[in-house]
């Protein structure tokens, strides 16, 4: 018998975008129900897959880490008891369904004999009619040879080592996958949940447990009261689910949500991208992470001799490793804070003060419009944080990324570019060279037209100089780009 599943657990299953399911049950290929899918209807639409093929998930989430070059990478089968207790909850599901079936076949047996009784009292046409019509409703189920549901049974799989979470009120859904808690797994599927030290002490990530179970697996300080943990509450970041859940949790609907904060971080690398761009890797503590949105800046601050140095930049990682963080950091005369960088005063192990988030040039929610990205030199910061944070979240199937580089050779992570055009069919990057900010403002622009005729239909985030802004903005604009369509950030 056929199963209904949700269009992002369907998604997972399949190995294929929830956008891409979401057009086939728009166009009418797939029947949907209520917001559900068949398993048969899916088998029907993706006869290819097979349950020796069933790494479909894996492959797909392989190309999107890899994609986005990311290193957290324990996300391994969940430990031994956690498996055991997952598997005992799948077991008691079993037997559930197994004792209604038992009851309906007593029920139907008990039918036939009533049947019996009564055609032998008084034979009718209509009572041998309906004993025909049973023999033959047993007969058939009993005989069945339906051929094995696939989508049906890597479900059954995916359940013992992923977890299915369900989130109120937003309705968002995501796995939780090997050992990973709560936390970790929401905020790596792209939202944006509230809480503070990710570590057990501040309760900023209390959410109450709607149905299913978790079980706690790392050490909390927090107290939660008598009463929250008799309303079903726990802290997201020392908990994984043992069974499908559903919660009630915060999420920061924009960037007005997120607080201002201050976090020292040590500096894990800075390395040079070329001449005139660094990567700065920052890490934060354990207990003490950073909360924000892709696309946000923040202030950092390194301590010399002379005093503190300051500088604003935009975060070019994703809000989903939120230890990690990566500044594109470009050689500037008037930026003490580049100039030390660049000049190697600021080294592996320094502790450096960050300040923020900052800003509200962050993905539009809930849009599922195509976007598109136009970047000029180390614009692409910003830009590559909303392009992870928008695969993460599946946001939409189509992207562009335009780049325009003021300097011969300056698309400084052209690779990262060409991995993400590799690994999704709809992602198509456009490398671009101009002589001057204003220049490559226009000639993006003229680049992304000819590339995206139905412009007007898109969502369009520009980063760059405030000359390069202005110059891709009012071509956006004359191009027939309403306002409302389009964010820029200028620094
Ligand atoms: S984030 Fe602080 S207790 Fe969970």
């Amino acid at each position: 018998m056929a199963q209904l599943l949700t269009v992002s657990r369907a998604a997972h299953l399949i190995g294929v975008s929830r956008g891409s399911l979401q057009e086939k049950i728009g166009s009418g290929d797939l029947p949907s129900f209520d917001g559900m899918v068949s398993t048969e209807d899916l088998t029907r639409l993706f006869p290819d897959i097979r349950l020796e093929d069933s790494g479909a998930f894996e492959r797909i989430t392989k190309i999107r880490e890899e994609a986005f070059g990311k290193r957290v990478r324990e996300r391994v089968l969940p430990n031994q008891e956690i498996l055991a207790q997952r598997l005992a909850a799948q077991g008691e599901e079993l037997e559930d369904v197994r004792r209604h079936l038992a009851h309906y076949h007593d029920l139907i047996e008990a039918l036939r004999e009533r049947i019996d009784f009564m055609a032998g009292e008084s034979p009718s046409e209509q009572l041998l009619t309906l004993a025909d019509f049973v023999d033959d409703g047993l007969a058939s189920v009993l005989g069945s040879e339906d051929p094995v549901d696939t989508v049906a049974v890597m479900d059954d799989m995916m359940r013992v080592v992923a977890a299915h979470v369900t989130v109120k009120p937003s309705g968002r859904e995501f796995f939780v996958e090997g050992n990973e808690t709560v936390l970790k797994a929401a905020l790596r599927a792209g939202l944006a949940p509230s809480y503070g030290c990710g570590n057990g002490n501040c309760g900023l990530c209390k959410a109450r447990v709607v149905s299913g179970k978790l079980r706690q697996i790392h050490h909390t300080d927090y107290p939660l009261s008598t009463v929250e943990r008799d309303r079903g509450y726990a802290l997201l970041c020392s908990h994984t689910p043992v069974s499908d859940i559903v919660i009630e949790m915060l999420e920061a609907n924009s960037a007005e949500d997120i607080p201002e904060q201050h976090v020292v971080a040590k500096v894990k690398s800075a390395t040079p991208l070329d001449t005139e761009i660094m990567l700065l890797h920052l890490q934060t503590p354990r207990t003490n992470r950073l909360r924000f949105l892709a696309g946000q800046s923040v202030t950092l601050g390194v301590t010399g001799s002379s005093g503190e140095f300051r500088a604003e930049y935009p975060v070019g990682s994703c809000p989903c490793d939120d230890r990690n963080l990566l500044f594109h950091v470009r050689r500037d005369a008037g930026d003490e804070f580049a100039s030390r960088l660049f000049d190697g005063a600021v080294k592996n192990g320094d502790a450096v003060s960050v300040w923020g988030p900052w800003g509200d040039f962050v993905l539009r929610k809930d849009s599922t419009r195509p976007i598109v990205f136009v970047a000029c030199d180390t614009g692409f910061a910003p830009l590559k944080s909303l392009v992870e944070h928008a695969l993460a979240i599946d946001a939409t199937d189509t992207m562009v990324m335009a780049w325009a580089a003021t300097r011969p050779d300056g698309h400084y992570l052209a690779n990262q570019c060409r991995a993400w055009a590799e690994a999704f069919d709809r992602f198509r990057y456009l490398p671009l060279q101009a002589a001057d900010p204003a220049a490559a403002g226009v000639a993006a622009v003229r680049g992304v037209v000819a590339e995206v005729p139905n412009l007007a239909d898109f969502d369009v985030y520009v980063a760059g100089s405030a000359a390069f802004t202005d110059a891709a903005v009012n071509a956006l604009r004359a191009a027939g780009v309403a306002d409302s369509n389009l964010s820029s950030i200028a620094y």
